[in-house]
């Protein structure tokens, strides 16, 4: 289990999160359903930005990296903690206006930004918009002038450093769809041709080196490409960059096979790239960006848990037992995707030894339709309530309504008591935009 205080069992057996039973959220909101810590969530964005406080001047703002989760109420929470958040999408930017957040601590991300999004994020206000392609600058440019604006933008930049972490969440090596490289020169050129719009004001680089990284050497070796690259432009373009914003990518505990860290450890990522930051500054003579960091897994993975309710239960004598849950690959299909490995508790049962390996399959007609399969339990019934442990991000981002399964709700738990933030769907909710054409009828 996780070392920050959210999960415990309690005197009764039962698994408790945020201070609440978990067999209580089952009864009261069913399952399968998502439940957050609101606690950890702020401890984790207070951890980044004090660190940017007291390290740096407060020369730098935490972004929530929010496609890790997204809904209104955790750009609620964002706003109130003072930080930004990063958007990649038009929903993502629509969901955090409707939360009512300041629209220039935002940053708008996307290797594909649509010609209806850029306008959008325009017609927001929104602070920042990274950019990655010739195509992007054209049409911002075009889109900010119709408006007689000028938009604040940045370059993303591929620095090379190959972080170690699933390929699919990699996106620094030389083969990527993200980001001009700077060993090929692709960067340099792009940011001259940046530097010649008149409505984009350029103000410096980004670059995000992967996910789920726990090597702080492949942390501090980007900002040394990034400050390199910042110098080499500085001498052949004469354009000083203001801001360097360095991703996310901090990783998170799912089993024992991850580090377990804790607030101290995430500091500790934070402080070695700031100074990884000063010392190069200081070596090549550059002044001291204003930074941003985009961390969401590290925000609210281990803040999160997936309750299910074990159903029917299959054993094949010398092969495997699966225990299939009334969830699945339609609320969390990241073992489908990355192989993604998860750790299990019995939530009503949670101080019993585990005596068996068992998978845990969800209910889709699919074989891949698995959340794990070395799941060690005690020997569960129908009945008992799974908890899958770190699921606050990627999940509910990534869920869909495969087989019209409802995509769970969403609860946040604070001091003991729990509230939707995300509402259960209905059967009305999956057939909302079906049409049957007059000619079927
Ligand atoms: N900034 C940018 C530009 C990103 O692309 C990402 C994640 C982040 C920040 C946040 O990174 P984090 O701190 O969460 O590692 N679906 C995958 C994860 C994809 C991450 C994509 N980019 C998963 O389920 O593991």
């Amino acid at each position: 289990m996780n070392t920050r205080d959210t999960l415990r069992i309690n005197q009764k057996g039962h698994l408790e999160i945020g201070g609440m039973d978990c067999t209580e959220l089952a009864r009261q909101f069913g399952t399968p359903l998502y439940v957050f810590d609101e606690a950890y969530i702020r401890r984790m964005m207070r951890v980044y930005q004090d660190t940017i406080n007291a390290e740096y001047g407060g020369h730098g703002l935490v972004l929530y990296a929010s496609k890790a989760f997204c809904c209104e109420a955790m750009y609620a929470i964002a706003k109130q903690e003072g930080i930004g958040a990063d958007v990649v999408s038009g929903g993502e930017l629509y969901t955090a206006m409707q939360a009512g957040f300041p629209a220039e601590k935002i940053t708008m991300h996307g290797n594909n930004k649509l010609p209806r999004e850029i306008g959008y994020a325009l017609d927001c206000g929104v602070g920042t918009i990274v950019l990655d392609a010739y195509s992007e600058a054209d049409l911002l440019e075009e889109e900010a002038s119709k408006r007689g604006m000028v938009q604040n933008v940045l370059i993303r930049i591929n620095p090379g450093v190959e972080a170690h972490t699933h390929a699919y969440v990699q996106t620094a090596t030389p083969d990527s769809k993200f980001g001009f490289s700077v060993a090929d020169g692709a960067a340099a050129a792009f940011a001259k041709y940046v530097l010649q719009k008149k409505h984009l004001r350029l103000q410096g680089f980004h670059c995000h080196i992967g996910s789920q990284i726990f090597e702080k050497h492949s942390f501090v070796l980007a900002v040394q490409k990034a400050l390199a690259f910042m110098a080499e432009v500085k001498r052949t373009l004469g354009f000083e960059a203001s801001v360097l914003n360095m991703g996310g990518g901090f990783g998170i505990w799912y089993t024992d096979e991850d580090a377990k860290l804790g607030v101290e450890d995430y500091r500790g990522y934070l402080t070695a790239l700031i100074s990884a930051v000063k010392e190069g500054c200081k070596e090549l003579g550059l002044p001291l960006p204003f930074i941003n960091l985009e961390p969401g897994r590290s925000i609210v993975g281990e803040a999160g848990i997936t309750l299910y309710t074990v159903g029917a239960i299959k054993e094949i004598p010398g092969i495997r037992k699966y225990l299939a849950v009334d969830g699945g690959m339609f609320d969390n299909p990241r073992y489908a995707l990355y192989q993604s490995k998860y750790t299990a508790v019995l939530a009503n049962r949670a101080a019993e030894t585990p005596t068996e390996v068992v998978a845990i399959a969800g209910k889709c007609c699919e074989s891949g339709d698995l959340i794990g399969t070395q799941f060690s339990l005690p020997k569960a019934k129908i009945g008992d309530l799974i908890a899958v442990l770190s699921t606050g991000a990627y999940n509910y981002s990534m869920a869909s309504n495969y087989n019209r399964n409802f995509i769970p709700a969403a609860v946040l738990v604070k001091d003991g008591k729990a509230e939707y933030i995300v509402k259960p769907q209905t059967y009305e909710d999956l057939v909302r935009n079906d049409v049957i054409p007059e000619r079927l009828k």
